[in-house]
């Protein structure tokens, strides 16, 4: 998620990563293609085998046909430009090369005219299932699938609009706290069964096995106020998961202005990330047991 500029742009710059590269205002960058190595390919195309053997029958529809219909490629970092002929063609969506977490604002006016900000960089092995700030993996192979939808399209824009007005109103907490336990976290609810659509989740093959499948997590229906008064957890896997009905459901609930909300809810308690409130509706009540993260 999108917090402070890191030292991600310092780090990039003193290792001369960004050596003759342009930084525009708007903290995009031509996605330096020729910067990966072969290490940041096999890295790639390592995760997106794994990934892609695990999801079936765990992440939603519209995220599986999304990296068919993009042809995210397997074998190598896809070239931005690449996918957005396709992502173009969907939704009019873009995607764009940055060196890693943007200034809130930036952010936001991004997401508000249809352009995610990619990170454009690869982990290391070491960080095969878990890192502290996005790279491209998580932002291009968990994000990107799910804008080919055009409900979750609108709604992401929404969510860059609502987040410049949140920013004016000293709300951010709250809504960081939406896209927390929907766009990164989210689950939904299909005849099916129960299916992945948060990108957090299906960038990462064990919390998508603990987001499911685990006794310990719990797993809520969807609320609006109720996810804006409850924290979570930025260091292990969630202690409770969010399920909607649909993407319409998540997005019209959604459509309403949301500053008589903020107000409302700056003057109620906050809920910790495992608790369980009255008023619940309590698909799964997690053991509360601590994930053992390997
Ligand atoms: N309706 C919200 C507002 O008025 C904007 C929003 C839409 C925020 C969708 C998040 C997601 O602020
Ligand atoms: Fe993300």
């Amino acid at each position: 998620f999108q917090g402070t500029l890191t030292s991600k742009l310092k780090e990039q710059f003193d290792a001369g990563l960004l050596a003759g590269q342009a930084l525009h205002a708007d903290f995009t960058m031509a996605q330096p293609l020729a910067r990966y190595t072969q290490a940041d390919h096999e890295i790639w195309r390592a995760l997106y085998d794994q990934q892609a053997a695990m999801l079936p029958g765990r992440a939603c529809d519209t995220f599986l046909q999304g990296l068919e219909t993009l042809g995210m490629a397997r074998d190598h970092v896809p070239d931005f430009a690449e996918l957005n002929e396709r992502l173009m063609r969907a939704t009019g969506w873009q995607v764009v090369a940055v060196p890693g977490l943007v200034p809130d604002e930036v952010f936001f006016d991004h997401l508000a005219n249809r352009r995610f900000p990619a990170s454009w960089w690869m982990r290391t092995p070491a960080q095969m299932d878990y890192l502290q700030e996005p790279d491209c993996f998580h932002d291009v192979f968990g994000h990107v699938p799910m804008l080919i939808n055009p409900v979750f399209a609108d709604y992401m824009q929404a969510y860059g609009r609502g987040g410049l007005k949140a920013q004016k109103l000293g709300a951010l907490d709250m809504l960081a706290r939406l896209y927390w336990y929907t766009v990164e976290f989210g689950l939904i609810r299909t005849h099916a069964g129960l299916r992945i659509y948060g990108a957090g989740i299906v960038s990462s093959k064990s919390e998508s096995i603990y987001a499911l499948d685990d006794a310990r997590p719990n797993r809520l229906g969807f609320d609006l106020r109720r996810i804006m008064r409850t924290h979570y957890r930025i260091d292990t896997f969630q202690k409770t998961y969010f399920v909607i009905d649909s993407f319409d459901q998540l997005f019209d609930a959604t459509r309403p202005d949301f500053t008589p909300l903020y107000a409302e809810l700056r003057d109620q308690r906050e809920f910790a990330a495992e608790a369980i409130e009255d008023g619940d509706r309590v698909l799964h009540q997690g053991t509360g047991q601590e994930p053992a993260l390997s």
